[in-house]
C-alpha cells in the first residue's frame, strides 16, 4: 500500500503545495480537502479554526481514511491551531507558515514583506516567528482578503480582472525598499506571475512549497521501517494515481471531480 497524504486548506490555496509534494512523492496516494464552506479563513478567529480541524480528524476518523501524513496547506490555519490541533491525533501534521527565515537570509535591503490573511498578520505565532528569525531585518506587513478570492477564481473558472488585481495591490502599497515579499498565503503563489509582473521583477517572492514537500518526503523515507516500506512497494505504482477532492461547500468549477461532505459545527 503507497503513502496516503490528505492536504488540507480552506479552498483551493493549498494546491500550490500539494503540487510540490506530489512532485517528490510522484508514487504515493493523495486526497485533497477543501472547507470551502468557511472560507475564508483569513476572518475567522482561531477557536473558530481550531473547531473546524477538529471537525476534519472527526471526519478523517468517522470515514476511517487511513492517513499516513495530513499537510495543514494553509498558513491561516497553520499559525492560528497547529498546537491545538497537534494535541488532538497520532496522524502526523505538517503545517505550513510563512517562509520568514529564509527571506530574511535573502533580503540585501534588509526590508521584507510578508503578505498573507488579516488572521496570519496578527497572530502571536506570526509574531514569534518574525521576532525568532527576522532579526536585523523590518518586516512590514500586508494583509489581503482579496487576493485570496481573485486566485479562487483564477483557478477555478480562469477568470481574471487585471484592475481588480491592480486596485489591490495599489490598496497594500508595498514600501519601495522592499526586495523580498514572503507570500505567506498558500493561495498566492497562484498569482505570483502576476504580482511578479506588478512589480517589473524587482521583488523576489519567496513560498513554502518546496521547502514542505522535503519536510513530507523526509517523514515517509526516514520514518523508521514503516516508512521504507511503504516506499518500497509504491514504486510498483506506475501510474499517478487519481486524487480525491472532498469539499464541504459547493465549487463553480466541472474541472475538479469533487465530492461534497459536511463537517460537524
Ligand atoms: N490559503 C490560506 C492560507 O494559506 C488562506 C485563505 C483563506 O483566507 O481562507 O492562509
Amino acid at each position: 500500500m503507497s503513502s496516503h497524504i490528505v492536504v488540507f486548506d480552506s479552498g483551493i490555496g493549498g494546491t500550490t503545495v500539494l503540487e510540490h509534494i506530489q512532485a517528490s512523492l510522484p508514487h504515493a496516494s493523495f486526497s485533497y480537502f477543501m472547507d470551502n464552506a468557511y472560507l475564508p479563513y483569513g476572518k475567522l478567529s482561531s477557536q473558530q479554526i481550531i473547531a473546524r480541524l477538529t471537525s476534519l480528524l472527526h471526519f478523517i476518523e468517522t470515514e476511517k481514511l487511513h492517513v499516513d501524513i495530513l499537510v495543514i496547506a494553509c498558513n491561516t490555519a497553520s499559525t492560528s491551531a497547529l498546537a491545538a490541533i497537534r494535541a488532538l491525533t497520532t496522524i502526523p501534521i505538517v503545517g505550513v507558515v510563512p517562509a520568514i527565515k529564509p527571506a530574511a537570509a535573502l533580503t540585501k535591503s534588509k526590508r521584507i514583506g510578508l503578505l498573507a490573511t488579516p488572521a496570519t498578520t496578527c497572530n502571536t505565532y506570526t509574531q514569534q516567528l518574525i521576532e525568532s528569525y527576522g532579526k536585523g531585518v523590518i518586516v512590514d506587513l500586508y494583509s489581503s482578503v482579496e487576493l485570496v478570492a481573485i486566485a479562487e477564481q483564477l483557478y477555478l473558472t480562469g477568470e481574471y480582472s487585471e484592475a481588480r488585481f491592480e486596485q489591490e495591490m495599489q490598496r497594500l502599497a508595498v514600501h519601495k525598499e522592499t526586495d523580498v515579499i514572503v507570500l505567506g498565503c498558500t493561495h498566492f503563489p497562484i498569482l505570483a506571475k502576476h504580482i511578479n509582473s506588478y512589480y517589473d521583477g524587482a521583488i523576489q517572492l519567496l513560498d513554502s512549497g518546496a521547502a514542505i514537500a522535503n519536510r513530507v518526503s523526509a517523514l515517509l523515507n526516514h520514518g523508521g521501517e514503516k516508512g521504507l516500506q511503504r516506499e518500497a512497494c509504491s514504486i510498483l505504482v506506475k501510474q499517478k494515481k487519481p486524487l480525491h477532492y472532498y469539499a464541504t461547500a459547493s465549487v463553480l468549477t466541472t474541472k475538479l471531480n469533487i465530492v461534497r461532505v459536511k463537517l460537524i459545527d
